[in-house]
């Protein structure tokens, strides 16, 4: 594992600034830079959406905006190339991965998601339509990436929220619900009930490990040597004690996805960047 020594990531004052009135903001639509403009105490906002796990008076356009500003800081802080090309499974109708990208590159980059959900798709593209970067939307299942995209030719492949996506679908497939047609917010309590269940008995070296080892496994395939993957998960303070949610499972989807890709021996090296806390974070590098 190694150590940047760089400015520590997402200082509250810095995040302000940078959705406020910096370069996230400025790559935001018209409606969410409305939003924003319309917030007061923008610094103490943002030290809320950067605690984890979130608080329950978060508010979502500051979240949505902090978002793509940690993912810009660590797209600067890895020095990835303006031009670059960014992969990102899985992105619903959740665009801070997409502005980010936008504001490091000041529209030059290329970006590629790979997604199932329809409805999802949909609602995500009147909120990139302003964005001059190209982009491409391919409605399909990441596990076949690689007939998809080309080995080697991206820069840093997002999992922005993501294994939790894919976990979701893979056991939620087989049990008959088609999650390309699915409104996806109603039908995700049922979905982590499954998960869970699966988890209680012991399931998922069956279904769900094996699905994102596969997804991830492609998108290291994907990546350039020297290019990087960057993993998030974020947990909501409001389902501690809920009975249904399977509160531990989600706290730990990111040492969880770590040990499984190191148990793998997967061709990549963990980077550990000052201010990313490796419990929510993790970022690897393919190795040379
Ligand atoms: C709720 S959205 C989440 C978007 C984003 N990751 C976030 O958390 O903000 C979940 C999306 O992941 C997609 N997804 C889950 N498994 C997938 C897979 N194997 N291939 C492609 N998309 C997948 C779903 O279809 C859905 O559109």
């Amino acid at each position: 594992m190694s150590e940047q020594s760089i400015i520590p990531l997402w200082n509250p004052i810095r995040v302000a600034s940078e959705i406020a009135a910096g370069p996230i903001f400025q790559h935001l639509n018209s409606a969410a830079q409305h939003e924003l403009s319309a917030l007061s105490d923008m610094e103490a906002k943002v030290v809320c959406a950067l605690t984890d796990p979130k608080p329950l008076d978060i508010v979502m356009p500051v979240l949505n905006a902090v978002l793509a500003a940690q993912y810009f800081e660590i797209f600067q802080a890895l020095n990835l190339p303006p031009n670059m090309r960014v992969y990102e499974p899985c992105v619903g109708a959740s665009n801070p991965v997409i502005i980010a990208a936008e504001a490091h590159s000041r529209g030059a980059a290329n970006y590629v998601t790979i997604n199932l959900n329809k409805n999802l798709c949909e609602q995500l593209k009147p909120k990139i339509s302003h964005l001059t970067m190209s982009i491409q939307i391919i409605e399909g299942n990441a596990q076949q990436a690689l007939a998809l995209l080309a080995p080697g030719s991206f820069d840093v492949a997002c999992f922005h929220h993501a294994v939790n996506d894919i976990l979701q679908t893979a056991v939620s497939e087989p049990r008959g619900l088609d999650t390309t047609q699915i409104d996806w917010f109603p039908t995700e309590r049922q979905m982590i009930e499954w998960l869970a269940e699966d988890a209680r008995n012991g399931k998922m070296d069956q279904c769900g490990k094996p699905e994102l080892l596969q997804i991830v496994g492609d998108a290291i395939r994907l990546v350039r040597p020297g290019g990087f993957l960057i993993f998030d998960h974020f947990n909501w303070q409001k389902f501690i004690g809920v009975d249904w949610f399977p509160w531990d499972l989600f706290y730990n989807f990111i040492p969880t996805t770590r040990k499984w890709i190191s148990e793998n021996n997967a061709p990549v090296s963990e980077i550990r960047l000052d201010g990313a806390d490796p419990q929510w974070w993790m970022i690897l590098q393919r190795n040379a």
